[in-house]
């Protein structure tokens, strides 16, 4: 049985949780593997809701291991209310398994995540403020405080102390903010060790046993392809590696383990934070996805940017995530519109772009070039057959398909977790 990948195929937020929930219980591992509480997702489980930003969706299925690999960065203080959270509803959180080799989010972390932003001033990335990049940073600089450092104090004040060497000053002299102390860092992290100590393990040597068993495992990308910081629109990214690439580095499972790789594609497309988007509509449109999409954001709250579908990105994140699959949703959105549009290229300065330009000055001049489709207004929530859709949803479907050049195999066609159409089955 399969290992099996889910990514963001635009810029995050399209809707993960309609294949996890198509994946559902033959799932035996859910594997988080890059970011930390910068995501967000909202899991309905029967009358209950809960909001995720850093546990992976997993945790609230009976039966399944989640895990929180080696590529991650873990906010303690996130990571135990949430864990406490769910405690207080019943939720079974004692299957969670920590990578030692995960990083932590400290507070100067967060606090210079902060400060960088507002001296970006116009040049801001739009983050989600919870010291992601300052994490992953430090990680590359050889300065990070990775979980297994916890559990040996002597360790532990001697990485804070060289973190702290060269953050102070930054604090200080150029942010006009208070020094931290070795202490501070020390007290508040080591208040976390014993809770967290039955739950750290080598997550990779688990995970790569559990394939040789048979068992299914299912890795969770954050964010998505556009954000990743290789393969995304650059600096408007996130920190880490979104793609399906890095669910074998940030788990430690080898490449030739992962047999699926499905992309998530909203029927439209949405951003939060800044950055080029070729297809955002400013006008009553936008407001109008916005409006019927629910696109506001779990973890920070802010409205979304909106605008059409754009296959241009979709054919370049089923390049480079190599999808297999692909789950379309929110298409009950659309349902309306009277006509479509669905952007096929771009027409930068008059020239005509199939494929995503290579400069990044390009790519924020591109002008959309649409090919419209005709709509479709009977209510689609309740199909469940391909043949159950309109015969237009049916042709929109079709052309995002031959578009993105990876089959589409399920179509989220409501909020409720059942409102979905199969096509193919996503593990055989
Ligand atoms: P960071 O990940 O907080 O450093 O933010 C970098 C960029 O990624 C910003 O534009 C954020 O809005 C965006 N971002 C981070 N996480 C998510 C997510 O889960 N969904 C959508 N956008 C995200």
């Amino acid at each position: 049985m399969p290992g099996i990948v889910i990514v963001g195929a635009q810029w995050g937020d399209e809707g993960k949780g309609k294949a996890t929930d198509l994946l559902g219980s033959r799932t035996d591992f859910v594997v988080k593997f890059n970011g930390g509480n910068n995501a967000g997702h909202t899991v309905v489980v029967g009358d209950e809701k809960y909001a995720l930003h850093l546990l992976p969706s997993g945790i609230l299925t009976p039966g399944v291991t989640p895990v929180i690999g080696n590529g991650v960065v873990i906010d303690l203080e996130v990571l135990f209310h949430e864990l406490e959270a769910l405690s207080a509803r019943g939720v079974d959180v004692s299957r969670l398994r920590i990578s030692a080799n995960a990083h932590i989010i400290t507070d100067y972390h967060r606090t210079l995540d902060k400060v960088t932003e507002r001296f970006l001033g116009k040049r801001s990335i739009g983050t989600t403020g919870r010291g992601i990049g300052p994490a992953y940073a430090d990680k590359i600089n050889r300065v990070g405080i990775r979980v297994q450092d916890l559990f040996d104090e002597s360790i532990l004040r001697q990485k804070i102390e060289g973190a702290l060497d060269s953050k102070n000053h930054l604090l200080t002299k150029v942010y006009n903010r208070r020094a931290v102390t070795c202490d501070e860092i020390f007290d508040d992290l080591t208040s976390y060790v014993e809770r967290l100590r039955p739950m750290v393990a080598d997550t990779g040597l688990e995970l790569s046993r559990a394939l040789d068993d048979g068992r299914t495992v299912v890795f969770e990308a954050g964010q998505a392809t556009m954000l990743d910081i290789d393969h995304g629109t650059y600096p408007f990214v996130t920190s880490s590696t979104a793609t399906a690439a890095g669910a074998a580095s940030g788990s430690g499972v080898a490449p030739s383990r992962l047999d699926r790789v499905i992309g998530i594609v909203k029927a439209y497309t949405t951003r939060v934070g800044a950055g080029p988007f070729p297809t955002e509509l400013f006008d009553e449109w936008g407001e109008l996805l916005r409006k019927q999409g629910f696109e506001f954001g779990t973890t920070t709250g802010r409205p979304r940017r909106c605008g059409w579908n754009d296959t241009v990105l979709t054919r370049y994140a089923s390049r480079i995530n190599g999808l297999t699959d692909i789950v379309l949703t929110k298409l009950d959105v659309l349902t309306g519109i009277e006509s479509i549009p669905v952007c096929v290229a771009y027409d930068v300065d008059g020239e005509r772009f199939d494929e995503l330009p290579v400069s990044q000055s390009d790519f924020h001049h591109a002008k959309p070039i649409y090919e419209s489709l005709p709509g479709w207004s009977e209510d689609i929530t309740g199909a469940r057959e391909l043949s159950d859709l309109p015969a237009n949803a049916q042709a929109y479907v079709r052309f995002l398909e031959e578009r993105s050049g990876s089959r589409i195999s399920a179509i989220g066609v409501g909020a409720d977790r059942e409102a979905i159409v199969q096509v193919h089955d996503l593990i055989d």
